[in-house]
């Protein structure tokens, strides 16, 4: 979420930028999309301006590097054409292209506006340039300029006919995805499908242009949008995008009311300030290694972390609540926290305890020493005299007595992906053969998902221990962001407590197959879980059914990258295989995705040779 909305504008030539910019800020707009050089003029292979005497632009001197770098996006000359078949033209082109991109760079421009895409050629000349320009590229940015549909070609009947996705997807495509490379989104006045609108999310879109012509005029005279473009609106907010205003203003002669609307709409976004809002703005598409719960002690911050959710633990506490009031009036239950951290599930089954009127005994049993001293210390400052703190491995622990009721949350972003699965089922060992295990079940979710933005942070994670293979092996937890599902997400393991198997094997091998519903390109598959507590008290990250523990935040999704992006097209149907593997006292996940069984990708992370989780 960002803070505040930027507004600029986008120009014509103008040879005065700093009166231009003064003027501008004075409609709030601070900063300007202006050609780099002056349209008119032209250039050609040949004579390329040498035998000149004039200035082929304004001077950098106009402005100091401050104003450049913040105030102002280079725009390409539109004029060229890199795909011509006539190579005197082609070669003006580039020759064009490299000019200005080598004036914008000697300007430490933060961004380049390039031209629209070519909408029946490749445009393959197009991408190898720029792809040239954003390798080399050190901070400069390249937008380019995408509109929703070609120009004067929307058509009633068949709208995706000529929408531009296509064209955007080969270009970066074949500029494999570069991280420098971004869409301008140009709003038209139709709009396309909703669907086609939510794809666009999915995009790196750094800005988006707002033609002037697509607004309406209200009753009192003032621009508006129309309800389809406000609701867009509202969804690109969510994002870190600038927005230009382009063409005349009509109303009223000044850009002011365009940007006063703008504003007006911006304010109505959905208020962010609750806590989930405010607990994931710094984490959006922020990539984290998924914890190692059982190798690694967690730290007390993490701890501090968990214990803000405030949902997690209500939903607990009606689940110990219910499940005390289903024993009998006078038996005293034995209730156990396995994995009890610093306490939060032990307070919740003392509150359950007096809330369903029974009367229980505890066991806290915990292998973080260092959670340990909190507990110890708890139990002095909160009176809890019936509650015994066990400092043990509940793999290993000889309990006492059994358990009625064994509570624990050892659960990943992935369900058994912090291997709830092996820790529960040693402790069963101890919980009575009718004893009730809160969470009774766990199941994992996965949807396929296009994110550049995602895969591009993967690709650009450096470090010395990890390699590129390894980094595209391992799973991330992430708070997705900007991304596109192409189906609704559907189970893949599942785990129920106790497991009375004869024969306990926690291996899973699990095939899906989803339905593209339009053309994309696949980055990866997202993850996320639920879980029965107990009866009907759930708690769930799968984004269908958020609504069984509204403003839970203590999840994000996982990520599981693919090496490759694939390319999917409408009917085409995303097949994936994934495993959980158990073995050498490590627990590891194995996935490969096909289309319509055919071109399997890789398996990734064969053996857990990338990642894997300790037992
Ligand atoms: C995700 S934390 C939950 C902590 C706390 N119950 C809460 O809800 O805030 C899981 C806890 O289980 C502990 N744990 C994991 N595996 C364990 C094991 N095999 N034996 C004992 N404790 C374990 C971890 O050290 C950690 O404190
Ligand atoms: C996959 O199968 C669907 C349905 O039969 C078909 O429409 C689509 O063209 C196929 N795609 C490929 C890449 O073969």
């Amino acid at each position: 979420m960002t803070s505040n909305l930027i507004v600029g504008l986008e120009t014509t030539f103008c040879q005065d930028l700093p009166s231009k910019l003064d003027k501008l800020y004075e409609e709030r707009i601070s900063c300007i999309v202006a050609p780099l050089f002056h349209p008119r003029f032209r250039r050609d292979a040949n004579v390329i301006s040498d035998n000149r005497d004039g200035p082929e632009t304004r001077s950098d001197l106009v402005l100091d590097s401050r104003g450049w770098t913040s105030s102002v996006v280079g725009l390409l000359s539109t004029w060229v054409d890199f795909d011509s078949s006539c190579e005197l033209i082609r070669l003006t082109a580039e020759k064009v292209f490299k000019q200005e991109i080598a004036w914008a760079s000697h300007l430490s421009l933060a961004a380049v506006m390039t031209p629209s895409l070519h909408a029946t050629r490749s445009n393959a000349n197009y991408a190898r340039l720029l792809n040239q320009a954003a390798t080399q590229a050190q901070y400069t940015q390249f937008w380019v300029k995408v509109p929703l549909y070609y120009p004067g070609k929307f058509d009633e009947d068949d709208p995706s006919f000529v929408e531009t996705w296509e064209g955007w997807n080969s270009l970066r495509s074949m500029c494999e995805y570069n991280s420098k490379i971004y869409v301008a989104l140009e709003i038209t006045a139709d709009l396309p499908d909703k669907r086609i609108l939510d794809r666009w999310l999915g995009e790196p879109i750094a800005a988006v242009i707002i033609p002037t012509e697509i607004f309406l005029t209200n009753k009192k005279g003032y621009p508006t949008l129309s309800k389809m473009h406000q609701k867009f609106f509202l969804q690109l907010f969510q994002h870190k995008i600038r927005y230009f205003i382009k063409g005349r203003p009509y109303h009223h002669g000044r850009y002011l009311p365009y940007v006063q609307y703008l504003e007006h709409l911006w304010s109505t976004r959905s208020s962010c300030s609750d806590a989930k809002a405010d607990f994931e703005a710094p984490y959006l598409d922020y990539l984290q290694a998924p914890l190692q719960p059982l190798m690694d002690n967690l730290e007390s911050q993490t701890y501090e972390t968990f214990e803000q959710d405030p949902v997690k633990y209500q939903q607990y506490e009606i689940a110990i609540t219910q499940a005390l009031a289903d024993t009998p009036k006078d038996k005293v239950s034995i209730v156990m926290v396995v994995g009890a951290g610093r306490g939060p599930l032990v307070r919740c089954s003392l509150r359950a305890a007096e809330k369903a009127q029974r009367t229980i005994k505890m066991y806290a049993v915990e292998k973080n020493p260092n959670a340990v001293i909190t507990l110890r210390n708890m139990k002095i400052s909160e009176k809890w005299d019936n509650v015994k703190i066990i400092a043990s491995d509940m793999r290993v622990w000889k309990a006492p007595e059994k358990a009625d009721i064994m509570v624990s949350e050892l659960l990943g972003s992935f369900g058994d992906n912090e291997l709830s699965p092996e820790c529960l089922d040693g402790a069963q060992a101890f919980l009575h053969e009718n004893g009730i295990s809160i969470p009774c079940r766990y199941t994992s979710f996965v949807a396929p998902i296009s994110s550049s933005k995602l895969w591009n942070e993967v690709k650009s994670l450096k470090s010395v221990q990890s390699t590129h293979l390894k980094n595209f092996e391992t799973p991330y937890v992430v708070r997705l962001h900007q991304i596109y599902s192409f189906a609704r997400p559907q189970p893949c393991f599942t785990f129920d407590h106790p497991n009375r198997d004869t024969i306990i094997d926690n291996r899973r091998f699990h095939q899906l197959s989803f339905e593209v519903q339009e053309n994309g390109v696949l980055h990866g598959l997202a993850g996320y879980f639920d879980s029965v507590l107990y009866g009907d008290t759930c708690i769930s990250i799968n984004p269908e059914t958020l609504d069984l523990s509204p403003g839970m935040f203590s999840w994000f999704p996982i990520f599981f990258p693919l090496r490759t992006p694939l390319q999917v097209r409408e009917g085409d149907l995303i097949d994936v295989c994934f495993w959980r593997q158990v073995g050498g006292g490590k627990v590891w996940y194995e996935w490969t995705v096909g289309i319509n069984n055919t071109n399997w990708s890789p398996i990734h992370n064969p053996n857990g040779r990338s990642y894997w989780i300790g037992l």
